[in-house]
Order: structure tokens, then C-alpha cells, then sequence
């Protein structure tokens, strides 16, 4: 059985995705997964997410907000980033390493039903969450995605991207899980185009594949 196991939940009866039990686990488990990138690599999505000074943000299963975190600095002051997560002790552990940040919150939510008005928010973003979600709910969630930004809002999608070695793609399994080891990572640029998302653009970090894209400006 695979290390990263332990950390998930048991089911919870809105999502058919896999939740986080110890948001404090995961934190370390994710540290170390980055082999000392995590900054790097956070920080780069957070740029790439388009999210300036002022805007409004949410990150859609944000786990203990290492991304919400990292955007609540592109926003500044003025701006506030959300963070939803359908795990209670991932959130509890976010708002604890967000203490002290006043732009920064966190709720209970399911990327599959978000909790917003249509067009409330100007970037969302969602980082290695897909591949928490069951197949036949990824076009929903980012439907959602899609519907709760205002037109000419941006989104960014983010996942693991398995590595091209077989060894080391064993390893990645042997740790976390099938789901990661054989993350169809290349899927993700068609499913934000197929959402109806312009100016898609997709490219790679390390361990990571992003996808950008922009609501049209005609979109309700
Ligand atoms: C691998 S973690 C990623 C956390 C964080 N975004 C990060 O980059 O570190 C996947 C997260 O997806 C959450 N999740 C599972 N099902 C979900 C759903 N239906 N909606 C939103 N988040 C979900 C899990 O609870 C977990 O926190």
C-alpha cells in the first residue's frame, strides 16, 4: 500500500473526490515531495495565475493554502484570496499557517458546487486537485470554475505531472498512489478549452503541468 494513504479521508457524501484527514501530514508530506522547490514552484503559479493587486481569488481545494498563501501576495492588501476545501483539518490547518495574513480566508466547499454568485471573482485557481476528482466530474468542476468568474477572469489549472521515467514514476505510485502515478496530465489543456475558455496556454514546471486560460469577454 502506498505511503500517502494514511492521509486520506474517509468518504464524504458530496464528493465522489478524495479528501485530506490531516491537513498537518499532508503539509509535511508535500514539503518534502518538492524536494526543496515547493517555494519556487508556488510562487511561479502565483505569477502565472495573472492575479494582480486588488483582485479577487479563489482557490478551489486548497488543501492547508500553500497556493491560496502564495497568491495572497500577488493580490496585496487590497485584494482577498479564498481558500475551499471539502476537508475540515486541511482547512483548520490553513487558517493556522495563514494566521496574521488579513487577505487570506478559508471555508468549507466542493470544486463541483462552489458556493459564489456567478462572476464574483476575477482569477481562480486550483493546484494538484484534479486528480482528487473521479473522471466524470472534472468537466462539472471546472464549469464551476468557469461560471463564478467575471468575463475576462482568468483561471488557473495546475496538477501533477508524473515523470517520464519508469523508475521514478514507480516511486511517485509508491508513495502516493496511482492516481498520481498515472495522472493523464495531457487532458487538462483540452478539458479548459472544452469549458469554453480562451487564450489557453499550457506549460510545465517541475513536477507540475499548468494550464491558463481566460473567460471570454462575451461570457455570462
Ligand atoms: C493533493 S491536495 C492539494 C491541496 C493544495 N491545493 C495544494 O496544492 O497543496 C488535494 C485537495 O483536494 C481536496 N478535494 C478533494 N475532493 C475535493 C472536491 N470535491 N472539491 C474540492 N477539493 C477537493 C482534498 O481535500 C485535498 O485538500
Amino acid at each position: 500500500m502506498e505511503l500517502a494513504r494514511f492521509l486520506h479521508g474517509s468518504p464524504d457524501s458530496r464528493t465522489a473526490g478524495t479528501t485530506i484527514a490531516h491537513g498537518r501530514g499532508y503539509e509535511a508530506l508535500s514539503t518534502a515531495f518538492f524536494l526543496g522547490r515547493r517555494r519556487a514552484v508556488f510562487t511561479r503559479l502565483a505569477r502565472l495565475s495573472g492575479a494582480r493587486p486588488g483582485d479577487r481569488v479563489l482557490d478551489v481545494g486548497c488543501g492547508t493554502g500553500y497556493l491560496t498563501r502564495a497568491v495572497a501576495e500577488a493580490v496585496t492588501g487590497s485584494g482577498s484570496v479564498l481558500g475551499i476545501d471539502p476537508s475540515g483539518d486541511a482547512v483548520a490547518h490553513a487558517r493556522r499557517l495563514a494566521a496574521g495574513l488579513a487577505n487570506c480566508t478559508f471555508a468549507d466547499g466542493i470544486a463541483e458546487d462552489l458556493d459564489a454568485e456567478d462572476g464574483t471573482y476575477d482569477v481562480v485557481v486550483t493546484s494538484l486537485v484534479i486528480h482528487h476528482l473521479p473522471e466524470q466530474v472534472h468537466e462539472r468542476a471546472v464549469a464551476e470554475m468557469m461560471r463564478v468568474l467575471r468575463p475576462g477572469g482568468r483561471v488557473l489549472v495546475a496538477d501533477f505531472r508524473p515523470p517520464s521515467g519508469r523508475i521514478a514514476r514507480h516511486l511517485v505510485g509508491a508513495v502516493t498512489g496511482p492516481a498520481m502515478e498515472h495522472n493523464p496530465v495531457h487532458l487538462l489543456e483540452p478539458l479548459v478549452r472544452r469549458a469554453g475558455f480562451g487564450q489557453v496556454v499550457a506549460g510545465d514546471l517541475p513536477w507540475i503541468r499548468y494550464v491558463q486560460g481566460m473567460k471570454p469577454e462575451h461570457a455570462r
